[in-house]
């Protein structure tokens, strides 16, 4: 399947220059959702995992069924103040300022074989946050997994040593 025929894109959106890839066309379509889901599945059964760890929130979209088709669980990355009990935080650089991302400290026990789940690879300082707190608790992070990498933005740099797979790229 051509899976970049499904992803609707709007230039411009959410501000001058920028070329905007929405997976909102793709997931409404049954037949290209189910398709990338097997595709990742494809990828993630090869790597042995026993956690799906997905970033929020378009991780989830992406991250749930694959766990469910692997039958592990799921951990959720998620914006601050958002999970109860004790947590780990990992701030990370955007462009202007920083961002905050927290893992319950009880999704993960050393020795858990994790692939981390999301919709897009821009800079790679999502993934990397989320590799971070998987490795704090003691996970091994064995795969990011993306439906689309920009790839001018290099963010494979950022995970240089980790295994890391697009389903589509685009400059
Ligand atoms: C987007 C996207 C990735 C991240 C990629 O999420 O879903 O998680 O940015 O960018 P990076 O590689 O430069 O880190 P966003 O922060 O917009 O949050 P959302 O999914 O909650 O909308």
């Amino acid at each position: 399947m051509d899976i970049k025929s499904k992803i609707d894109i709007f230039e411009g959106f959410p501000k001058e220059g920028i070329s905007f890839k929405d997976i909102n066309s793709l997931i409404r379509d049954p037949e290209a959702f189910k398709f990338v889901i097997d595709e990742f599945h494809k990828i993630a059964k090869a790597l042995d995992v026993n956690l799906v760890c997905i970033p929020e929130a378009r991780g989830y979209i992406f991250g749930t069924p694959l766990a469910y088709l692997l039958n592990v669980g799921l951990v959720p990355v998620r914006k601050p103040g958002k999970l109860p009990g004790e947590v780990v935080a990992e701030e990370y650089d955007l462009e202007y300022g920083t961002n905050t991302v927290e893992i319950q400290k009880s999704a993960i026990k050393p020795g858990d074989r994790v692939v981390i789940i999301d919709d897009l690879l821009a800079t790679g300082g999502t993934m990397k946050a989320a590799i971070d707190l998987v490795e704090k608790l003691g996970g091994e992070v064995c795969g990011a997994l993306f439906l689309i990498e920009l790839t001018e933005l290099k963010g494979r740099e950022n995970l240089k040593d980790y295994f890391v797979s697009s389903l589509v790229q685009y400059p």
